[in-house]
């Protein structure tokens, strides 16, 4: 493929985002040399860095930059110190504004593990023979987009939060995850509270109701509960799995734990085209380990080949990076999270070291053609 020029919004944001994304970026910056790409790589403030310089979590500037962008690249938001705020002025709220502000309802969270990685899941071994499973986790509605509000009743102080979904909204975020679970095994498990909620009887009729439109993809249900039951259990039941907003961002770190760490998980969050997407870790800001060279960068960087593949369609380049990843790994260097031995844990910086080595001692261009197809 020729060299291609993409825009490219990088949104590092607080806590641990600035080393992770710093990390993703050298990475996407050295796949440029490598093959013949430019990445304008647009640095923007946002989260709780943009509210200190600019007193709001997302200045128009950045949401603007987004949205003229070919993706942006964000790292993570929030910490302590913007915890004392109103819920809608934290770094938290700057995020649901981008994610509302750029159209994005999907969000797309793929769970597969590593084989270098098998012996830190928590599950036993024969749990996990075929972890490989993606979530469509509902971005732009439920509990997240109603309306929140605490007041005075007779005396007592109460708090509201509000769900709510439409059929419309439910139907685009339903086709998405039949046309995903069509491209892999075939399967769908729709996951609710059908038994208790409203928005999920609305949701289950729906997600039957489109179901007609794909014969060839299997659609089960389960409750949230027993889905989170499951996961654990059997995760291999699952390929692809459909849920809203809030079961979603609960049973994505649930999920994400099986394969190994939280720190491992991309996220791609895209709206009616995948123009203009974003990607992201799943992880938070981890204030803890911020400014110690020792998180995680992988989410980051798998986020980044997500983007290569799903918004550049530049798949030899996005397998570059993961096997270069895979090859660092099963030498046994890991950051503290994914260590099974603290022998293994080196710094992020070193990490990052060894993975730009390994990547520009395999370039090997005359594979490259074949790669990817
Ligand atoms: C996620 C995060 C966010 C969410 C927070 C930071 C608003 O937990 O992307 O999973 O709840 O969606
Ligand atoms: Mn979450």
């Amino acid at each position: 493929m020729p060299g291609v020029h993409k825009k490219i919004v990088v949104l590092a944001g607080d806590g641990i985002g600035p080393e992770v994304t710093a990390a993703a970026t050298q990475v996407l910056e050295d796949c440029a040399e490598a093959f013949g790409h430019r990445f304008e790589l647009l640095p923007h403030a946002f989260g709780g860095v943009a509210i200190d310089a600019f007193g709001t979590p997302l200045p128009q500037e950045t949401l603007s930059a987004c949205r003229a962008a070919d993706a942006t690249l964000l790292g993570a938001v929030g910490g302590p110190k913007w915890e004392v705020l109103p819920l809608d002025q934290r770094p938290e709220a700057g995020l649901l504004g981008l994610r509302r502000g750029l159209g994005l309802f999907i969000n797309l969270r793929p769970l597969r593990l590593r084989e270098s990685l098998r012996k830190i899941s928590p599950l036993r071994i024969e749990r996990i023979v075929n972890c490989d499973l993606e979530i469509v986790r509902e971005l732009a509605g439920d509990i997240y987009f109603g309306r929140h509000s605490t007041a005075m009743e007779a005396g007592v102080e109460v708090a509201r939060d509000e769900a709510v979904y439409s059929v419309p909204e439910v139907e685009r975020v339903a086709r998405y995850a039949f046309q995903r679970a069509a491209q892999r095994r075939g399967h769908l498990t729709s996951i609710d509270k059908h038994n208790i909620l409203a928005t999920s009887v609305l949701w289950r009729k729906t997600v039957v109701a489109i179901a007609k439109k794909y014969p060839n993809v299997t659609l089960d249900h389960q409750y949230v509960d027993n889905a989170a039951m499951q996961l654990v259990l059997r995760p291999e039941q699952f390929d692809v799995i459909l849920t809203s907003n809030m079961f979603g961002d609960i049973l994505s770190d649930e999920a994400a734990a099986l394969a190994g760490s939280i720190g491992l998980i991309p996220s791609m969050s895209i709206g009616e085209t995948p123009k203009g997407a974003l990607y992201e870790p799943i992880h938070g800001s981890a204030p803890t380990l911020a400014g110690k060279d020792a998180a995680n960068p992988l989410g980051t960087i798998f986020s980044v080949c997500m983007m290569l593949r799903e918004s550049f369609g530049l798949r030899a380049e996005a397998d570059w990076i993961e096997r270069g990843v895979d090859r660092v790994l099963d030498r046994g260097s890991r950051t503290t999270d994914i260590a099974d031995d603290p022998k293994q844990v080196v710094p992020t910086s070193v990490f990052l070291e060894q993975l730009r080595k390994e990547l520009s001692e395999n370039l090997r261009p005359t594979e490259q053609h074949g790669w990817g197809v």
